[in-house]
C-alpha cells in the first residue's frame, strides 16, 4: 500500500513503465489532498480548492489537460515561470504532479477573488486604493522583467486578492503565456497572444515586442480601476483593433472629471503607443501619482460611477460576443461580476445567478 493506505490491487504498482509511474503520482496526489471545491476554470484548465489531508491546510490546484497541443504549451510557460520566481506578490508553486493527461500545480490559495469582485463588493473605491494595488502589482511586474520574463495576459481577472480582508496583498497569477527570455531584456518576443482589449500595439502590428506590453496593459488596467469602463471597447474586433493601434481612448463622461491629473498623466504614460516612449514598470513605480497618493489618506469615493459604468454596461451588453483566448470569457468578466454582486443585493428567495464564473 501507499502511505495514504491505498491498496495496490489495481496493477498499478506492480509495473515498472513510466505510464504506470504517472499514473501513481496522480494517485499520491489524491493521497495527499482532498479537493474541496472547483473555484475557477479556462480553456485548458480547471482550479480547484484542496485541502492538505495531513497538515489541513488549504491550497489551489490548477489541473492543465495536456492533451491539445497548447494545453502542454500553456503548461509549459507558466512552469518555467513559476518554478524561477519567488515574490510576495507572485502565487507560489508548491508542488507538481504529472499524469498522462494531466498536470495538478499545486499552488498557494488566493481566498480573496479576483480584483473586480472586490472593487464592486468593498462598497468605495478611490486612488489611493487604487495606487496601493499598482504598487504591488507594478512591482511584481518589475521583478519579472528584470528575470527576463514577460507576463503577456495582465487582466484584472488574473490578479487575486491573497484573503478577504481589506488590507489584503494582490497576486499575480496565470503565467500560461509567459515569455521567459534571457535576462537582458531586449529579447524579442513574436508571437501574436493575449486578450483582446489588453493587447498592444505592436502586438498587433505584428513586429517584434519587448515586455513593455505589461506596461501597456496595466495601463488598460489602471483605466478600468478608476472608471469601471474599458479603455478600448467594441463588439467589433477589427474595429477594437483599429482603436487600440490609433491608441484613441477618452478622459471624458463621468468619474473623469473627478479624476486628478496625474492619474491621467499616469494612464497617458502607460498607454503610450511607440514602446520605446512608454513608461516601464519601474518609472511607473516613481510616477509621483503613485508615489503620492499611495501614501496619503483616503481620497475621494469614486464607487458610485464606477458602479454605474459598469451597470450600465452589463445592461447594454447582455450577449457580449465570444472572444479567444485561454480564458475563455473574458470579454464578459466585468458583467459576470457586476451580475454577482447584483445577486448577492437580491432578496434571498431567489439568490440565483444567471452567469457561470467561480463559486466564491
Ligand atoms: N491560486 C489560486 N487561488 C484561488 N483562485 C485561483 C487561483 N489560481 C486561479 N484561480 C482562479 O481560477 C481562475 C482561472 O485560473 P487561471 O490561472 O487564470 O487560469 P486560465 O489560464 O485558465 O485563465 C482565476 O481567474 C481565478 O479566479
Ligand atoms: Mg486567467
Amino acid at each position: 500500500a501507499l502511505m495514504c493506505g491505498v491498496q495496490a490491487s489495481s496493477g498499478v504498482l506492480c509495473a515498472e513503465t513510466e505510464y504506470h509511474l504517472t499514473e501513481i503520482s496522480t494517485l499520491f496526489l489524491f493521497c495527499r489532498y482532498n479537493i474541496k471545491a472547483l473555484i475557477g476554470r479556462g480553456s485548458f484548465s480547471r482550479v480547484v480548492r484542496v485541502e492538505h489531508r495531513a497538515t489541513k491546510q488549504p491550497f489551489a490546484i490548477k489541473i492543465i489537460e495536456t492533451k491539445a497541443k497548447e494545453g502542454r504549451e500553456v503548461c509549459e510557460s507558466e512552469l518555467n515561470v513559476l518554478r524561477r520566481v519567488s515574490h510576495r506578490n507572485i502565487i507560489q508553486l508548491m508542488e507538481v504532479f504529472e499524469s498522462h493527461e494531466r498536470v495538478y500545480m499545486v499552488m498557494e490559495l488566493a481566498t480573496g477573488g479576483e480584483l473586480f469582485d472586490r472593487i464592486i463588493a468593498k462598497g468605495s473605491f478611490t486612488e489611493r486604493d487604487a495606487t496601493r494595488v499598482l504598487q504591488m502589482v507594478l512591482d511584481s511586474i518589475k521583478y519579472l522583467h528584470s528575470l527576463g520574463i514577460t507576463h503577456r495576459d495582465l487582466k484584472p481577472e488574473n490578479l487575486l486578492y491573497y484573503h478577504p480582508g481589506v488590507d489584503s496583498k494582490i497576486l499575480v497569477t496565470d503565467f500560461g503565456l509567459a515569455s521567459s527570455g534571457n535576462k537582458a531584456g531586449d529579447w524579442l518576443m513574436r508571437t501574436t497572444c493575449g486578450t483582446p482589449e489588453y493587447i498592444a500595439p505592436e502586438i498587433l502590428l505584428r513586429k517584434p515586442y519587448t515586455n513593455a506590453v505589461d506596461a501597456w496593459a496595466l495601463g488598460v488596467i489602471t483605466y478600468i480601476m478608476l472608471s469601471g469602463s474599458m479603455p478600448f471597447e467594441e463588439e467589433n474586433r477589427t474595429r477594437l483593433y483599429r482603436m487600440i493601434l490609433k491608441g484613441r481612448y477618452s478622459f471624458a463622461g463621468e468619474p473623469w472629471p473627478n479624476v486628478s491629473n496625474l492619474a491621467k498623466d499616469f494612464i497617458t504614460r502607460l498607454l503610450t503607443i511607440d514602446p520605446n516612449d512608454r513608461m516601464t514598470a519601474s518609472q511607473a513605480l516613481k510616477h509621483p501619482w503613485i508615489v503620492t497618493m499611495a501614501a496619503s489618506s483616503s481620497m475621494k469615493n469614486l464607487h458610485r460611477s464606477i458602479s454605474q459604468n459598469l451597470m450600465r454596461r452589463a445592461s447594454s451588453r447582455c450577449h457580449s460576443s465570444k472572444s479567444g483566448h485561454s480564458s475563455g470569457s473574458n470579454k464578459s468578466r466585468l458583467e459576470q461580476a457586476v451580475v454577482r454582486f447584483l445577486c448577492r443585493q437580491l432578496p434571498t428567495e431567489k439568490k440565483e445567478c444567471p452567469v457561470g464564473g467561480q463559486d466564491g
